[in-house]
């Protein structure tokens, strides 16, 4: 199915500084363009007999296909940005100001993203991450790279065709005038619908109930503040003697003892445990030691969580 054009967002003769004749060329040449080719290639696609086609052939489409599906689609957000009066809205200014402190912080560091690929080319964009809640000023050039998952809401075009013609070579200016001709109701409510994407699924272990779960990172802090918590090390034995090493200064149990060693435990602070990964044993554990009446939780991501997290490890036995 071909893609179909989009009208342009913004009202061309309202932009301050950005003339008509850029805005045309830019949508009808730059984007238009990419629209055009985007086709050409979905209906090269639509025609390829795949399984005889070589490998090379094959990337270079799929490669073509991607930077002008995504040249097209930051292009229509790009003349979405603009069109308005560049005064901040109360609302982007405090979700702008939650995430880089302040929303002169967000700017300085947009605007200087934005110099910074004067002279070559790429896209300054703001993006939403629906897996941390977060926004980021990214960097992308070729049209193609994108942050996976995330929801671009603003872009800034900094290929020259974006500004040449009315600003030559001076792309720090060129920049200043966007900034000043952002559709800040726009952002807004292109944030506001970012916000409704769902992050993706946590893990669910509904197999172990009730039993909480606790962060490899709030364990480290725990432990590095000194708080009373007793976290154990309870891969099965044949994990420990493969893997080798062990956290530093957590002592480890086997599993399949648990009746001997828990009498060793206090009652009054928590107990943290862990085995390979996160799943069955750690759980199933730390179960028991609910049972037995014990402060008990279990630590996602297990003993490779710690690795991963750089937690200090040692030698084992
Ligand atoms: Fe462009």
């Amino acid at each position: 199915m071909k893609y179909r054009i989009k009208q342009i967002h913004c009202r061309p003769w309202t932009l301050n500084g950005l003339s008509l004749k850029l805005i045309e060329s830019h949508y009808e040449n730059n984007y238009g363009g990419a629209l055009r080719r985007l086709n050409a290639i979905t209906e090269q696609l639509a025609a390829l007999d795949f399984a005889a086609t070589p490998g090379h052939v094959l990337n270079g489409l799929k490669r073509e296909e991607l930077v002008a599906l995504n040249s097209t689609l930051l292009h229509e957000l790009y003349f979405a940005s603009l069109g308005g009066d560049g005064q901040p809205t109360k609302g982007m200014s405090q979700a702008l100001a939650n995430e880089f402190g302040s929303l002169e912080r967000w700017r300085a560091e947009f605007r200087a993203m934005g110099y910074a690929l004067g002279g070559g080319s790429g896209w300054v964009l703001l993006t939403y991450v629906p897996r941390d809640g977060r926004l980021i000023n990214q960097y992308a050039s070729e049209h193609s790279q994108s942050i996976a998952g995330g929801v671009p809401i603003l872009a800034l075009d900094m290929y020259e065709h974006a500004y040449h013609l009315d600003f030559g070579a001076n792309a720090k200016a060129y920049v200043d005038t966007f900034m000043r001709n952002i559709d800040w109701p726009a952002l807004e409510a292109r944030n506001e619908d970012a916000r409704k994407v769902a992050p993706p699924r946590p893990l669910e272990q509904p197999e172990f109930g009730e039993v909480q779960g606790i962060g490899v990172e709030e364990v480290r802090d725990m432990m590095a503040s000194g708080k009373a918590v007793q976290v154990i090390d309870v891969r099965p034995r044949h994990f420990v003697s493969r893997q080798q090493d062990i956290a530093a200064d957590i002592p480890w149990r086997d599993p399949e003892q648990i009746q001997q060693w828990m009498g060793e435990l206090s009652k009054s602070d928590p107990v943290v445990v862990y085995c390979a990964y996160g799943f069955h044993v750690g759980c199933k554990t730390a179960i028991k030691l609910r049972e037995a009446g014990f402060d008990a939780r279990y630590m996602n991501s297990g003993h490779s969580g710690w690795r991963a997290v750089g937690g200090p490890v040692k030698l084992y036995p």
